[in-house]
């Protein structure tokens, strides 16, 4: 009796993992490897291989561009954006990427600092970004009650980005929203700091946007794969009617992963495979091994921050 629930919600958890598999992986790579005629020939175009992404909306409205992920500790990258940094790092989008860490994460003792840049290093080289593009600022300190200030944010981000052109002709900053997906104060200041940088300065400069990793209520945060299940289960099986049932050979897209929908440019929706979620596995458990206390691998299995990301432009 004592063990019939947690063998029960084990047991769910299983289920749910596995579908999630199917849908994100199974599914889209058996297809891609039927339809995919480089893939059937074995013979390539380019020097990366096709590998499908799971986008809303479909292709991913940010290539050839310079992407700046700007966060405020080590380990922020791969906790709260790696299905976005992962995906907008793949060869095929031809951006470059470039991961701006305001604090060394020294929060507990400042002994932690060095240990936790060098992690943070770390991690980007496995998500596939060298070293040279990681820039980890030391003037700000990690902590729940350390103050970030506005001035100094836009002064920091001037200094590291704002005076010389950038490589690409497009340039997208991607924060954290003015809920800092979990109140942390240093994620809500990185989200003021950073909006008024790109309104009052870069936006005059340069061609740029700026999206922010939308916030998840509690329920959602700790929903593991089951909202994502229901949303790529209703997108496929609206595909599979379209093109099966009614036997339309337009490529029309009546789901919500629609390619001209009227709010796609001002929001995306990024989903990880299991390939992908391999990745976001080992830059924490390897890369940020001193960050894996006991109750981050709950945190790792249950968080949808590690699947899912909903970036919204801000404007
Ligand atoms: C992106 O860059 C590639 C290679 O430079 C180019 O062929 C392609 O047309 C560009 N795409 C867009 C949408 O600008
Ligand atoms: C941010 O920097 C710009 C450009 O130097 C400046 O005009 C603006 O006043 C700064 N904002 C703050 C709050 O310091």
């Amino acid at each position: 009796m004592l063990f019939r629930l947690p063998m029960l919600l084990l047991k769910l958890l299983g289920v749910t993992f596995f579908i999630w598999i199917t849908l994100t992986t199974i599914i889209p790579q058996t297809l891609l490897k039927y339809t995919n005629c480089q893939i059937q020939q074995n013979k390539f175009e380019k020097s990366n291989y096709p590998y499908n992404s799971i986008t809303s909306p479909t292709p991913l409205p940010l290539l050839n561009s310079s992407v700046y992920f700007i966060i405020g500790h080590p380990d922020d990258e791969v906790m709260f954006f790696s299905p976005s940094l992962i995906e907008i790092t793949k060869k095929k989008h031809n951006n470059d990427v470039k991961l701006i860490c305001f604090s060394k994460g020294d929060a507990v003792d400042e002994s932690f600092g060095k240990i936790r840049a060098e992690e943070l290093k770390q991690s980007a080289r496995i998500i596939g970004i060298e070293s040279e593009n990681v820039i980890i600022l030391d003037n700000f300190k990690d902590g729940m009650n350390e103050h970030w200030s506005i001035e100094d944010i836009n002064q920091s981000l001037i200094n590291k980005i704002g005076t010389s052109p950038p490589n690409k002709k497009d340039v997208i900053f991607i924060t954290f929203d003015d809920q800092g997906v979990s109140n942390h104060p240093n994620h809500i200041s990185l989200y003021y700091g950073t909006k008024h940088f790109f309104t009052k300065y870069y936006q005059k400069k340069y061609p740029s946007k700026l999206y922010v990793l939308k916030s998840l209520n509690f329920l959602e945060k700790y929903s593991f794969t089951l909202l994502t299940n229901v949303e790529l289960f209703i997108d496929q099986l609206f595909k599979f009617i379209i093109n099966n049932v009614l036997k339309l050979k337009i490529n029309i897209d009546i789901s919500f992963f629609s390619n001209n929908n009227h709010s796609s440019s001002s929001s995306i929706k990024v989903y990880s495979d299991l390939n992908m979620l391999s990745v976001s596995y080992a830059a924490m458990a390897y890369g940020h091994f001193s960050q894996m206390v006991w109750f981050r691998y709950g945190w790792l299995i249950f968080s949808r921050y590690l699947t899912f990301n909903h970036l919204i432009e801000y404007n």
